[in-house]
């Protein structure tokens, strides 16, 4: 590698730490996890991922304390252990080759769901131009395995959510940044249909606007995904 490419691979670094630790701040600030809870990625040009660190408060953070890893999950960058959730991050970056960023938080509503193991039905149209369609639950695995980070990663399908059994919600996109707004769409509906459903029976998008809604979704994904960050 010659020093040109070293500088933009360190460039490139830079940036995506820069919109990690940003979004994470942001993850936190909006209430989508207490603590330490929760962990935000993103994919780097030159196959590595930049994650959180384990157990470390959002606010103090900084770039320095983020870590990047390679595909086999190998440190190659930073002082701290990477999020115990690794093997998720890597999971949807493998399955998903157009996904370039992945946050995993414990929001309150979308949680609720996920304890009752009920789907959050698409029930406002802005959840399926978003997130694909409903956001389903995938069943239990511990915290922190791999079979966790297989299984979300295969229930994810192509869409940007999906609910982990009494645990929290996965959600992806094109970068960190996209994917905490799916996070933030997937709990507001959560919401809003917890409350619809204390106010009677809710009424659900026609099937031909949710078809339509989904196609704009996969056009998005497809035509736009994938790009350098
Ligand atoms: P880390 O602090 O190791 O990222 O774990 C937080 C979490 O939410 C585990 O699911």
């Amino acid at each position: 590698m010659n020093a040109q490419d070293r500088a933009a691979g360190s460039r490139a670094h830079q940036e995506v730490a820069r919109v990690v630790l940003e979004t994470a701040q942001a993850m936190y600030a909006k209430g989508l996890v207490e603590g330490t809870a929760g962990n935000v990625s993103g994919r780097v040009v030159d196959g590595t991922f930049c994650l959180t660190p384990s157990s470390l408060g959002y606010e103090a953070m900084q770039t320095s304390d983020l870590v990047f890893v390679d595909a086999g999950g190998g440190v190659v960058a930073g002082e701290g252990h990477p999020s115990s959730e690794k093997s998720l991050h890597l999971a949807c970056y493998r399955q998903w080759s157009e996904v370039g960023g992945v946050v995993h938080c414990h929001p309150l509503y979308a949680s609720m769901f996920a304890v009752a193991r009920q789907t959050i039905p698409a029930a406002i149209e802005e959840v399926v131009i978003y997130i694909g369609g409903d956001v389903e639950v995938c069943d239990y695995h511990l915290t922190g395995s791999d079979e966790l980070g297989e299984a979300v990663a295969a229930a994810l399908g192509r869409r940007s959510a999906v609910l982990m059994a009494n645990h929290g919600l996965v959600t992806v996109g094109r970068d960190p940044a996209d994917a905490l707004h799916a996070a933030l769409v997937v709990e507001r509906t959560a919401h809003i249909v917890w409350g619809a459903r204390l106010l009677g029976t809710p009424g659900s998008v026609p099937a031909k606007v949710n078809q339509d809604f989904a196609g704009v979704y996969r056009w998005v994904r497809e035509s736009s995904w994938g790009g350098e960050t």
